[in-house]
């Protein structure tokens, strides 16, 4: 029994996918069989999304009905814009929009409706209201009016607008894009497996990107690109980041953006991200985290780390990037989720399409046949 277990599930196969290839020691990735850099090249997060959900590349006539019908369920139920007025200011955005995906239950107009078909029109709603979620959120906690979606604008252009209450430029706009791209889909990582677990127990749509939300939260996965602004902001300057990495390291800490369960090798996300994070500190002239990251990469390759199969991660200048763009530190979290959602319902669309239940087992390590002893005896 004892050769059987794998402390976190490493190298497990847990199921048979079609949805995401990567291949952690040739740092490859792809989407249903497509390469993410052609992807970041080429494709806008509308058509990523609607390869993840249907396996194929859309032609222009499907995107553009798709892109429409995102475009047209943006907006979130009145009463749900009301109670989200109601929320504890302290309510962090990534909760506010876990507990909000929650509550959309309540307005699902198909109701009980479990077919395959209800169910893609619950996961492109979802995709579509993510963005409006987190931006009427943010708004309503720094009190500021909501500002609703404009149809005419892009999955990422809107959201920007939302958040901003101004058109956001061409380049904001397709950067914006672009780490939702990025992030959309990555496998069997812990808040998709989870997603699948609960999906599997044939719960809902809702409850199962719920999981995969409070999943996503930790900083050893979605949390990772503000630990790493963290982390920056504490080492201060370029200067400082040889000596910060090489006491971390000597106290056996983490560094954050850095390592992989899968990646071996350099992520293959990282060169786009990376230069995403120049183009992003060059327009604001402020390449200092930029700088940071650049020279973290050289230390912790001088200190061994990738001789170890430890390489920088996409979240290593996720951060920087957004906060270049301007993207509040309290969203970088909803931000993650907001690329990976497509790729949550893919996934929980092909454990519907061919489910068993996920029931895994333990090495039992505790005590066996104790004697019982009534509790006014013990
Ligand atoms: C992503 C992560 C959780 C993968 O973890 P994992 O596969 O469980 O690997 P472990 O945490 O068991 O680490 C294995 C070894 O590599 C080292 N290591 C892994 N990530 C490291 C990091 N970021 N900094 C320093 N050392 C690291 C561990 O200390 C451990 O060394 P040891 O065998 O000498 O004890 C881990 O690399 C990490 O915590 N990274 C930082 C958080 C992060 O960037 N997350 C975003 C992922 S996309």
């Amino acid at each position: 029994m004892k050769e059987r277990f794998k402390k976190g599930l490493e190298d497990v196969v847990a199921s048979e996918s079609s949805v995401c290839f990567i291949d952690g020691k040739k740092g490859q990735l792809l989407y249903r069989g497509y390469d993410i850099r052609d992807l970041a090249e080429h494709s806008a997060y509308e058509e990523v999304a609607y390869l993840l959900l249907f396996g194929k590349l859309p032609g222009r006539k499907e995107l553009g009905s798709f892109s429409n019908e995102l475009a047209g369920c943006r907006e979130l139920p009145e009463r749900l814009v009301d109670i989200m007025g109601h929320f504890c200011r302290k309510l962090l955005p990534i909760d506010a929009l876990r507990s909000c995906v929650s509550l959309l239950k309540c307005y699902d107009p198909a109701g009980n409706d479990r077919s395959m078909e209800a169910n893609i029109t619950r996961g492109v709603d979802l995709i579509a209201k993510f963005p409006t979620i987190v931006a009427y959120y943010y708004r309503i906690n720094q009190e500021l009016k909501i500002v609703h979606p404009d149809k005419r604008l892009g999955h990422a252009e809107n959201f920007l607008y939302m958040l901003s209450g101004k058109k956001p430029d061409k380049l904001d706009a397709r950067m914006t894009d672009l780490d939702m791209v990025l992030h959309a889909e990555h496998e069997f990582n812990a808040s998709t497996f989870a997603a699948r677990v609960t999906a599997s127990t044939l719960s809902d749509m809702y409850a199962a990107i719920t999981t995969a939300i409070g999943t996503l939260e930790g900083p050893l996965h979605g949390g990772a690109a503000s630990a790493v602004v963290r982390m920056l902001d504490d080492i201060g300057n370029e200067r400082n980041v040889e000596g910060y990495i090489t006491k971390t390291l000597e106290s056996h800490g983490k560094i954050m953006g850095v390592g992989h369960r899968i990646y071996k090798t350099l992520d293959p996300r990282v060169a786009k991200i990376r230069e995403l994070a120049r183009q992003a500190g060059e327009r604001k002239g402020d390449l200092r985290y930029y700088k940071m990251l650049v020279k973290l990469e050289d230390v912790i390759k001088k200190a061994g780390l990738n001789k170890k199969g430890i390489y920088p991660n996409v979240d290593l200048y996720t951060g920087a990037v957004y906060k270049n763009l301007g993207i509040p530190e309290v969203l970088f979290d909803p931000m993650f989720a907001l690329g990976r959602i497509a790729g949550w319902v893919a996934h929980v669309l092909e454990q519907y399409g061919d489910n068993r239940l996920i029931r895994p087992v333990t090495v039992y390590t505790g005590k066996k046949n104790l004697r019982y002893i009534p509790i006014g005896k013990r």
